[in-house]
């Protein structure tokens, strides 16, 4: 026989003796000589151990021994490596265990450790207790799903720390729940009196007939131009506020004549209405400013007008005597107007007058601060009373504005066309007497 010949049949044989073994399948049946399976045996049984091993130091927690456990099987796996003639079944068996290591080998890096380790003792177990090469194709998915169970809960031990994390904070929540209330309460508590002392502060709106503003609107306001051509409406609340450091030292208290002074070159030669298109003059106010009793009337009339004071036309004439009854000079007191400019034809004043006007008035009554207040006529009276009552109803009758008694009494021109009437003016100048301590009924 040629030797290609003999090649041919040794080939023959092999194939042969392959379709037998894997048609067969009798592992361990392999009419291998009785030596090399002995060998091969003995290297299964020491990846057995090996694996056993490597599989204890797991369960007693070394994290770090997975990569050292794999060694032996990788040294293991390529010293067997059996041929594909022998074993077949069993070889891929014997190899998975490497393979499926590999997984194993990334909870290593898991900064987690042992305890992630310690808690997945289940997979290695059930491998531990079997026979890889025995327990056939039923062990690999086991193995692989414990494997790859292992990984996948070790890759999530971060969620599951968090988790942790979460629920240790959870178990806080009520107290950081109540920071949180307490942080975002306060706060809330600080804008809520804020804002409910907001529509105690604030003035009530400037309408006819309303005499109750807060003084702010009377602040000159940051543009304030001292020629009176122009005034902000702005209040100086609304006004940029000004840093600590920034501002100014205090200056010294103005006196009531100061303000006044001041108050009157602030009204300058006022253009805030259409009144200013027929005055001669402005009667901004005229007498003490340290009064304790302040008249207060409706405009000037045309004397005034023409002569840039309240009440030095007729009926003006008869108020002086009115406080010399009182035991008073002119100059004793404070007389002024609601309106400072004369409206035309001695027209009653108009809404948008009063408004623009009365904030003045207002101004003047809190830097004189006077004792009493005395309204002449129902204008007057009723724009400082803020009550819509006729003069016999408001007069004889103690009133209030701003914590200052007020005595609305009959306007001396009325007294004039009305002089039955004097009598009852004067019994309520005798209530103010009383008031100021001037003796009285
Ligand atoms: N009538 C008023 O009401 N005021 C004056 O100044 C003059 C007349």
């Amino acid at each position: 026989m040629s030797k290609r010949a003999e090649l041919y049949r040794v080939v023959r044989d092999m194939k042969n003796y392959l379709r037998w073994q894997q048609a067969s399948g009798a592992a361990g049946s392999v009419p291998a000589p009785a030596a090399e399976r002995e060998a091969f045996e003995a290297r299964q049984k020491a990846r057995e151990k090996a694996k056993l091993d490597r599989l204890t130091k797991q369960l007693q927690g070394g994290g770090e021994s997975s990569s050292r456990a794999s060694s032996p099987s990788s040294s293991s796996r390529s010293s067997s490596s059996p041929s594909p003639s022998h074993k077949p079944q069993a070889a891929p068996s014997q190899d998975k265990p490497a393979s499926e290591e590999q997984p194993a080998k990334k909870p290593s890096f898991n900064p987690f450790g042992s305890k992630e380790q310690k808690k997945t003792p289940e997979a290695p177990k059930s491998q531990g207790g079997s026979t890889p090469w025995k327990s056939g194709i039923g062990s690999r998915p086991r193995k692989r799903f414990g494997g790859r169970k292992q990984t996948a809960q070790k890759a999530k031990a971060p969620t599951s720390e968090r988790a942790k994390e979460q629920k240790a904070q959870k178990a806080k929540e009520p107290t950081s729940e109540r920071a949180k209330e307490q942080k975002s309460q306060k706060p809330k508590e600080q804008r809520r009196p804020k804002a409910q002392q907001q529509p105690s502060n604030e003035p009530p709106p400037m309408e006819y007939g309303s005499f109750y503003a807060d003084e702010a609107d009377m602040m000159p306001p940051a543009d304030y131009d001292p020629s009176g051509m122009t005034m902000s409406a702005a209040r100086p609340s609304e006004q940029p506020q000004k840093s600590a450091a920034s501002k100014k030292p205090k200056k010294k208290e103005m006196t009531n004549a100061e303000k006044l002074e001041f108050l009157e070159k602030y009204l300058g030669d006022c253009q805030r209405c259409g009144l200013c298109e027929h005055r001669t003059n402005i009667a901004f106010g005229v007498g003490d400013a340290q009064a304790k009793l302040v008249f207060v009337g409706e405009a000037p009339g045309y004397n005034e007008d023409q002569q840039g004071e309240p009440f030095v036309g007729k009926a003006g004439q008869l108020l002086d005597k009115m406080i010399e009854a009182m035991g008073l000079k002119r100059e004793d007191v404070y007389i002024c107007n609601v309106i400072k400019c004369r409206p035309p034809d001695n027209r009653n004043p108009h809404p948008e007058e009063i408004k623009e006007c009365s904030p003045f008035l207002r101004k003047q009554l809190q830097a004189i601060e006077p004792t009493v207040i005395v309204t002449l006529g129902k204008f007057a009276s009723q724009f400082v009373t803020g009550e819509q009552e006729s003069m016999g109803r408001l007069r004889g009758k103690w009133h209030e504005w701003n914590g200052v008694p007020v005595m609305p009494t009959y306007h001396p021109a009325y007294l004039l066309r009305s002089p039955q009437q004097k009598k009852n003016a004067w019994s309520d100048l005798q209530m103010v007497m009383e008031r100021l301590g001037l003796g009285g009924s």
